[in-house]
């Protein structure tokens, strides 16, 4: 999550003080921003982590520019305002982008640090006033360099979560291969527990979580014999035997000690075939015993699944679906869950046309 401009501030106690030692000081300072600039890019360009960053002279040239103007204008004329921090992040996006390794941009800021107190000993001559410009300068520094550092690691961590999700929904749609429409199934599966969620009231870092994780119901689906799982006909009691077990098989596949969203996922995979009347699969769980992200899954499962066309069936309508829902609720189904999906028929039915 991130931080706002007022958090920092707070954090670094940036005060009025802060702001107007750093004020007094910028008239001093703007004379010598150049050679501020130029070390601060001397060491970013010289690793050779840097080499083919910048194309040219030119574009050098234009960021160092970029660069002196954020200082001049804002970072050391104390002003910390809502351009302030668009600037900030720009800064450290164009950066990010191009590929400037965290580590050397934040080393570079303590360079533009070491060059900075430089000017100031060099130009006050005033011990109080030196310390204070010095405990000035020094916020401001770290101020700029937690924006930019914030640029990289919400960067990074999109870039993770997203490459999560889709290894979440590639295994998935390995467990649904075989037998169901796939890739439709488990998408529409994640949007409607979702939607099912944000009913019942829950957080909204919850819902994300079970929409990240529903999609993995089935898993262990790939590990029940083609013979079975493919079977057009009705499954015999053995047959039937074999085909529960996806529920603890999905168990073995997750990982039990991961991401959070993972063991939701884990605790979906085995729950989904409980029932509300403690006569469902495997464990013969009953009311809250289940967990509520099995009991969500159980009743969009049916759903989904009594929507669908099978080799054995064909698809029911949206009304024949809400029935079964409506005269299981409290038996098959958890009550609550009913209710709250009923409410976000709209949501629902919206899934389903797309
Ligand atoms: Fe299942
Ligand atoms: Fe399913």
């Amino acid at each position: 999550m991130a931080v706002t401009l007022q958090q920092w501030i707070d954090f670094l106690d940036i005060d009025q003080e802060i702001i107007e030692t750093l004020r007094a000081f910028l008239p001093r300072l703007a004379p010598q921003i150049d050679r501020v600039s130029r070390a601060f890019y001397r060491r970013v360009l010289d690793s050779p982590e840097a080499l083919g960053l910048f194309a040219s002279e030119d574009e050098v040239h234009h960021a160092l520019a970029k660069q002196k103007a954020h200082w001049l204008e804002y970072v050391f004329a104390g002003r910390f305002d809502r351009d302030y921090v668009e600037a900030a992040l720009r800064m450290g996006k164009i950066h990010q982008q191009r590929g400037v390794d965290l580590r050397l941009f934040s080393g570079a800021y303590a360079v533009v640090l070491s060059e900075i107190n430089a000017i100031v000993m060099e130009s006050i001559s005033d011990h109080e006033q030196q310390i204070r410009t010095l405990r000035a300068v020094n916020f401001a520094v770290f101020l700029d360099l937690g924006f930019v550092a914030s640029v990289y690691y919400d960067a990074y961590t999109d870039d993770l979560a997203a490459m999560a999700k889709d290894l979440t929904v590639s295994l998935a749609r390995a467990g649904e291969y075989r037998d169901a429409d796939t890739g439709e199934h488990i998408h529409r599966m994640a949007k409607m527990c979702a939607a099912v969620a944000r009913r019942l009231g829950q957080e909204l870092s919850w819902v994300e979580q079970l929409e990240a994780a529903s999609p993995l119901h089935d898993v262990g689906k790939i590990g029940i014999p083609d013979a079975i799982l493919l079977k057009p006909g009705k499954l015999t009691e053995e047959e039937m035997a074999v085909m529960r077990r996806h529920t603890e098989i999905g168990t073995d596949i997750i990982p039990k000690n991961g991401h959070e969203i993972l063991q939701m996922a884990r605790r979906i995979a085995l729950t989904h075939h409980e029932r509300w009347d403690g006569k469902g699969y495997p464990a013969g769980l009953s009311g809250e015993e289940i967990p509520l992200e099995g009991r969500i899954a159980a009743v969009c499962d049916v759903y989904d699944a009594l929507r669908s066309k099978r080799p054995y069936k064909r698809p029911w309508t949206h009304e024949e679906a809400v029935r079964y829902l409506s005269e299981n609720r409290g038996t098959q189904f958890d009550p609550k869950v009913v209710d709250a999906f009923l409410q976000a028929l709209p949501e629902i039915e919206k899934i389903w046309e797309n």
